[in-house]
């Protein structure tokens, strides 16, 4: 990480505690609030199955936000580039706002790249234990090429695109994801895994909200 992006702690910017806390907004939403991190290759579905997740919480009555990592890079991260030390404080910036929107009751589906161990586990400890739930969408590099759903692949190919994930910029694979995807399964199969997983650690839970 490069130094313009660092900040020291302040002494003289003092927590402020609010008496409306993340359990009452929760008990507002009728479920709990988690983070679902999508990671995976470009082109392996993360996007796709995150806004079918969102769409079926959605008709459930769910409190979703979407942290697309192409959407936020218009943005927030507008400045940022695909360096390492820009992926880095890419992650880190959706990691403060999903932290945010966390601590607002919602069930956060961000789908980022995320590239690196470091990076994910940064954000896994910004979080209250068991609120980050890693979902690791595996997809083989052939059929994300094949997919190629932007073009970008094929831009790498003929030399027009550089630093790319998977081709010469690593991508590093979750060792013990919560949620390990076959990324070649139907979308709809994958959502309905997602939504048992999520009523299974009681985040929703539709006949007994908490
Ligand atoms: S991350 O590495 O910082 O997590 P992020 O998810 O925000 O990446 O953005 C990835 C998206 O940006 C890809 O889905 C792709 O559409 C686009 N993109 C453009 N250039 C690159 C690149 N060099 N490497 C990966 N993705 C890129």
């Amino acid at each position: 990480m490069t130094g313009r992006y660092q900040r020291s702690n302040d002494e003289n910017i003092v927590w402020h505690i609010h008496p409306v806390q993340r359990e009452d907004r929760e008990r507002l939403h009728k479920h709990r609030s988690a983070v679902l991190w999508f990671t995976g290759l470009s082109g392996a579905g993360k996007s796709t199955l995150a806004s079918a997740l969102e769409q079926a919480l959605y008709s459930k009555g769910v409190s979703t936000y979407l942290l697309d990592g192409d959407n936020v890079r218009h943005g927030l991260c507008r400045d940022l580039g695909f360096r390492d030390d820009e992926r880095r404080e890419n992650i880190r910036r959706v990691g403060e706002v999903a932290k945010l929107m966390l601590d607002a009751g919602l069930i956060v589906l961000s789908a980022l790249i995320s590239p690196h161990y470091a990076e994910r586990q940064m954000v896994r400890d910004m979080l209250p234990v068991g609120r980050f739930i890693e979902v690791f969408v595996d997809t083989p590099l052939a059929i994300c090429q094949a997919r190629d759903p932007k073009g970008l692949y094929h831009k790498v190919r003929s030399g027009q695109l550089h630093n790319f994930t998977g081709i010469d910029s690593i991508y590093q694979p979750p060792q013990q994801p919560e949620i390990h995807l076959n990324g070649t399964q139907l979308i709809t199969q994958l959502t309905t895994q997602l939504l048992e997983v999520l009523k299974e650690r009681v985040i929703i839970s539709f006949s007994n909200p908490v």
